[in-house]
């Protein structure tokens, strides 16, 4: 106990995390729904052999949605991962944050955890901060969206002891700053990366001026500001308050429209709104007349999320918008996944023939060249086995850990006996590996939405939408009648 409180206690003043997200975004991910949710995948040993795990990951080839899944699958192995004692070393830095100041920290802390009593404790956090010392040697600046660092000896399903040495630049930046030493990996932090993988856009006005700025994550930006200055409302009496009144209409109606001339020049890209959805707030009407009036571009009022009233202009009314806002901004990704399930469940009542499901057709429309778009369950729980048979070629098989645990399915079809299994590796690292060599694009689904849970309890997890009609009983698949357990 002595030792966690000296370990966790005695650093947080200067690096504790820094965020902005509201506590309940944590406990989507912290929650048991979560840890069950991901929980039975992948198994704990498995961390090590993780390729990429092992690579730093560079954030340069970004493939979105594929680096959203890894980023899951990472978090669910470093969230169940547990030490002995406590010296797992969580690292988080922002970026621009100096390196030189971290390896001070380092340095610091190394020379208070040699006072640590007993012994095994104190090597193996003094192991652990030497090694995320020299992670944090291969940088010789913070990349441009930060910096995390996993390092420290954990128990694996089998109780043995594995160091876990990880460093990466996150997908896109991370504004938190966190040193935590304890027994298990503090994730936090890019979990809320996850959560909200879309960028908004934010237009903050009232009588003051206005703010335009962009939230990606917990990553806030300002892109434009402006302060102006508006006549008052009754400014004069008598003859000239007419003229006055028309005046100030004029005033505003330019206000209004240098605001959506704005809006355009900051939130559209080549003839596209580059943000996902907008929020417009403000403490008066101003928010109000800019829908309301046509000089908005139609292209951003169609992506209008929701106004909100905020007591304050500028940054702090920007920073209150984003409290305001929360829930709309969690609901659109689950509304994208809801979209494209539909979509893919529309084609299937038209009978079009477009559709496959199920992991083996899917798998062989894929290899066709066939898959338009390849939708997966992000938890997928099953296996590419690589069997050795009698004459020596290797077969794929598709198992999921049941269909494993029976024999009959590792047959070797010549001889019909046991054949070895010389590899195993998850389905969806396979996929996710090798889909764009198909020509598909792939999208990871949760089991979240109705729709997403109908598609894993229905169809196996596992489907595509077809670039053209294809007849799945040429397949020769046979897992219809597996998938089909419709409740
Ligand atoms: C999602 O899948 C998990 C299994 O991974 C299951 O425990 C959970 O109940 C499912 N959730 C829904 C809403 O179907
Ligand atoms: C955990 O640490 C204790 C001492 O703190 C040690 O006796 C024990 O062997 C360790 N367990 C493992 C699995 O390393
Ligand atoms: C302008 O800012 C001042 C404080 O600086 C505030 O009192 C006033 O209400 C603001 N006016 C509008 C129209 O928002
Ligand atoms: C990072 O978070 C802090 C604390 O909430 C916030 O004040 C700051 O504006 C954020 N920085 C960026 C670049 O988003
Ligand atoms: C959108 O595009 C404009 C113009 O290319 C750019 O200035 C702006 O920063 C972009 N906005 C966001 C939120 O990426
Ligand atoms: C299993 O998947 C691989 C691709 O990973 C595929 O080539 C193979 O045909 C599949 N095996 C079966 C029996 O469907």
């Amino acid at each position: 106990m002595a030792v966690i409180f000296f370990c966790c206690k005695g650093l947080s003043p200067l690096y504790s995390s820094s965020t902005n997200l509201p506590p309940q975004v944590y406990w989507v991910f912290l929650s048991p729904l979560f840890l069950l949710f991901y929980g039975f995948c992948f198994p704990i040993a498995s961390i090590i052999s993780l390729p990429f795990l092992a690579a730093r990951m560079s954030a340069t080839e970004i493939d979105t949605n594929v680096e959203l899944w890894k980023m899951k699958r990472l978090i669910k192995n470093l969230e169940q991962a547990r030490g002995n004692g406590t010296s797992m070393i969580s690292l988080v830095l922002p970026p621009r944050s100096q390196i030189s100041q971290t390896v001070k920290m380092l340095a610091d802390e190394y020379g208070t955890a040699s006072n640590i009593k007993s012994r095994v404790n104190r090597l193996s956090v003094l192991s652990a901060i030497t090694s995320a010392q020299q992670r944090l040697k291969l940088y010789n600046k913070i990349p441009n969206n930060g910096l995390v660092v996993y390092c420290g000896t954990i128990i694996t399903d089998e109780g043995k002891e594995k160091k876990v040495n990880i460093d990466f630049e996150p997908f896109k930046p991370i504004n938190t700053s966190l040193y935590m030493c304890d027994n298990k990996f503090h994730v936090e932090a890019l979990s809320e990366l996850l959560e909200s993988d879309n960028k908004f856009g934010f237009i903050i006005m009232d009588g003051n001026g206005s703010l335009f700025a962009s939230l990606s994550g917990n990553t806030r930006e300002i892109l434009h500001k402006f302060s102006i200055e508006l006549p008052k409302k009754h400014g004069r009496g008598g003859q000239s308050a007419l003229r006055f009144a028309r005046l100030r209409e004029e005033k505003r109606h330019n206000y209004v429209r240098k605001v959506s001339e704005i809006a355009t020049q900051v939130f559209i890209t080549n003839d596209k709104v580059n943000v996902t959805g907008l929020i417009l707030a403000g403490s008066a009407d101003f928010k109000a007349d800019l829908v309301k009036s046509d000089m908005l571009d139609q292209r951003l009022a169609a992506k209008v999320l929701k106004l909100v009233d905020v007591s304050y202009g500028g940054e702090n009314g920007f920073n209150q918008a984003i409290d305001l806002s929360q829930e709309v901004l969690q609901n659109v990704k689950f509304m994208q996944e809801k979209k494209l399930i539909s979509s893919y469940f529309d084609e299937i009542s038209l009978d079009t023939g477009k559709t496959v499901y199920g992991v083996e057709d899917t798998l062989k429309a894929l290899e066709m060249g066939a898959i338009e778009t390849l939708i997966v369950w992000e938890n997928l729980d099953i296996s590419r086995l690589s069997l050795k048979i009698a004459n020596g070629d290797i077969i794929f098989k598709n198992l999921t850990k049941e269909q494993e645990l029976n024999k009959d399915n590792l047959l070797d079809p010549e001889t019909n006996t046991e054949a070895e299994i010389v590899n195993r590796k998850p389905l969806l690292e396979w996929i996710a590996e090798t889909y764009k060599d198909y020509g598909a694009s792939l999208e990871f689904i949760t089991n979240r939405s109705t729709e997403g849970s109908q598609f894993v309890r229905g169809f196996g997890g596992i489907g595509g939408i077809l670039r053209y009609k294809l007849d799945v009983a040429d397949l020769g698949g046979d897992d219809d009648d597996f998938y089909y357990d419709s409740d």
